[in-house]
């Protein structure tokens, strides 16, 4: 961008430049000096442009590039000229700028790390001073990449007659599934607001209030445990549409991912399978199923049910199961002592152990086949489909979500210690009729798996009460390659049938009313059918960009114990502001230094 100082960019310039006076700006990865000769690289966010110094330099100028250190910022005129000896590593690798005029428009102290080998370097360090770690060419492409996908999002709904409504961001607190952040308020001591987990209920005023379609890029805040696919404070792209029913929201949400990856990818997909979460957690023993690679589950209860191995057969007494998955081609990487690996990972999660066949040229090993008869044995190896070179591994317990559950992250274990995951790929799956109440196991009570405003099945309705575990609900969530990216639902606007759900969850009107009251009132003025979703934007470009973990795709992401190591936040306030907002610390609670 041509401005007063500099007339292109540090990236632009290419050998149909030669002989072209130009203007760039910009930072020193890296400065040589060899002796009658300087070079100078210089950075900014479209690339890095060589600068040379020769003979021919005025004297001046040669002498400010020789004092030039890393991460000055300068500002160079000059000729564009072919190289002598060009750099195909880069895309102005052909061509250098012989400078005429250099201004140093900043002194730098030498940074901490070194800027071209940031990656190598800490991640404390990094984090401490991420505005230098935001100059890697990397993170800026990161950046701009989620820029874009931002602008084809507002695109995308704004064409399909969504309008963005921004919903504050001081809000009510109210249950959802994490824990709220809470900001206590100055005026009315005593009382706090919270920042919203999401915008979920002001989307759904919104409905009420006759918008139609809401869409928001809205910040969201959970105070829950940070992972590498989780941040406390995340962005959302969240959507509600009015008088539709689950298909309509689905074929817009589709209809996005279509469009983000035609222009962010340059790729086409095809149209998103569709899977029950019963058909997920039985094949996949998970409900946000990586499907890039197969290993699926299969189930081995009707064969072992009466076997000798009493681990298999004890299970199966006790209600449980007996399922397994079949690693072919692993048998070389996958030896006793892999497995006694995977065992212990096994364990670790809160399984009982694994048992395991292997397949090799020389016969058939496994850590049960004394226990069981031939037959048996051939009927397991028929079921797995395994053939010489695979390895079935078999988990067994009383509890059958926990057979699927635990199979579920040793598939995904194998498959990253195998490198079984096909790189470049993205497997888009939808995951639908999820269950619409949750055993939890804490509060020995059923709770709303997605949330209680989400409508039950049709069919499901008249079951509501006699049949808790098999109520599914017009609520679904979209995975990306392992990854849950999106989840939504269709709501319930019928107060008769919104009561009933509380009552089912324990809620009594007069608690349902406390919590949710303005909802609740706003329905009985006229509350149209309504429903929607919301994708993760900070998942979005952490897939595309193929990173590992959200802090790659977020500008000043917070570390592990949820601080943010630059500004060293959370940080203790001045007592005058507690004062102020009538709080007092309790001595135990004061933070040391
Ligand atoms: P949900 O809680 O499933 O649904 O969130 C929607 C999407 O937001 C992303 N997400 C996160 N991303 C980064 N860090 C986090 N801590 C985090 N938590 C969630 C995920 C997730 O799929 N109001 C409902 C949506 C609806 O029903 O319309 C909601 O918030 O990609």
């Amino acid at each position: 961008m041509k401005t007063t100082m500099r007339s292109t960019y540090c990236g632009i310039p290419r050998m149909e430049n030669c002989g072209e006076t130009i203007t760039v700006c910009g930072w020193v990865q890296r400065q040589r000096d060899l002796g009658g000769l300087v070079f100078i690289d210089l950075r900014d966010r479209t690339g890095i442009l060589q600068l040379a110094f020769d003979d021919n330099t005025d004297r001046e100028v040669f002498n400010t590039a020789i004092s030039c250190r890393s991460e000055y910022v300068l500002q160079a005129t000059g000729v564009v000229r072919e190289r002598s000896s060009k750099n195909p590593e880069l895309p102005t690798g052909d061509v250098e700028l012989e400078v005429r005029e250099l201004e140093i428009l900043s002194r730098a102290e030498t940074p901490p790390f070194e800027i071209a080998k940031s990656s190598e370097v800490n991640d404390g360090l990094r984090l401490r001073y991420r505005y230098l770690d935001l100059r890697r060419p990397e993170l800026q492409k990161n950046l701009m990449f989620r820029h874009k996908v931002a602008k084809i999002t507002r695109d995308y709904f704004d064409e399909n007659g969504f309008i963005e409504i921004e919903t504050p961001t001081l809000i009510k607190s109210t249950p959802e599934g994490a824990r709220d952040f809470l900001v206590p308020s100055r005026i009315h001591s005593g009382k706090f607001y919270a920042l919203p987990q999401s915008p979920q209920i002001y989307k759904q005023l919104t409905m009420v209030a006759g918008f139609d379609r809401y869409m928001q890029i809205a910040r969201c805040y959970r105070d829950e445990d940070l992972r590498a696919d989780r941040q406390p404070e995340f962005t959302q792209i969240d959507f509600e549409m009015s008088f539709v029913d689950m298909e309509d929201v689905l074929e817009m949400a589709e209809g996005y991912m279509r469009r983000l990856f035609r222009e962010a990818m340059g790729m086409e997909i095809g149209p998103i399978p569709r899977l029950t979460y019963a058909e997920a957690m039985s094949r996949y023993g998970s409900d946000k199923p990586d499907t890039r690679y197969g290993m699926e589950i299969f189930d081995l209860t009707d064969i072992v049910k009466n076997c000798g191995f009493g681990v298999f057969s004890g299970a199966v007494s006790q209600g449980g199961s007996v399922r397994g998955i079949c690693a072919k081609n692993c048998v070389s990487a996958l030896t006793r002592k892999e497995i006694d690996k995977l065992t212990e990972m096994i364990k670790g999660i809160g399984g009982k152990g694994l048992a395991w066949i292997r397949l090799t040229e020389d016969g058939v090993s496994s850590s049960f086949a004394k226990f069981m008869t031939p037959e048996e044995m051939e009927s397991i190896l028929a079921k797995a489909g395994a053939e010489i070179g695979d390895v079935v591994l078999i988990i067994s317990d009383a509890k059958n979500g926990s057979v699927l559950s635990l199979l579920g992250q040793l598939r995904i274990e194998v498959a990253k210690r195998l490198n079984l995951i096909p790189k470049g790929k993205f497997n888009l799956l939808w995951i639908v009729e999820f269950p619409f109440f949750e055993w939890d196991e804490e509060a020995k009570d059923w709770m709303a798996m997605h949330h209680p405003f989400t409508a039950p099945l049709d069919e499901c309705l008249e079951y509501l009460e006699t049949d808790k575990a098999g109520v599914r609900a017009k609520a679904y969530d979209l995975v990306l390659n392992g990854l849950e990216l999106a989840s939504g639902s269709i709501r319930i606007t019928d107060p008769v049938l919104q009561n009933r759900i509380f009552r089912l969850l324990g809620l009594s009107g007069e608690e349902a009313h406390k919590k949710f009251g303005f909802l609740m009132d706003a329905f009985k003025y006229g509350a149209p059918p309504h429903g929607g979703m919301a994708f993760g934007l900070d998942r979005i470009v952490m897939q595309l960009t193929g990173s590992d973990s959200l802090r790659d795709v977020v500008a000043f992401p917070k570390v592990q114990n949820t601080s943010e190591l630059m500004t060293n936040c959370p940080d203790t306030v001045d007592p005058k502001q507690l004062e102020e907002l009538g709080l007092a610390l309790k001595a135990a609670d004061k933070p040391l230094g």
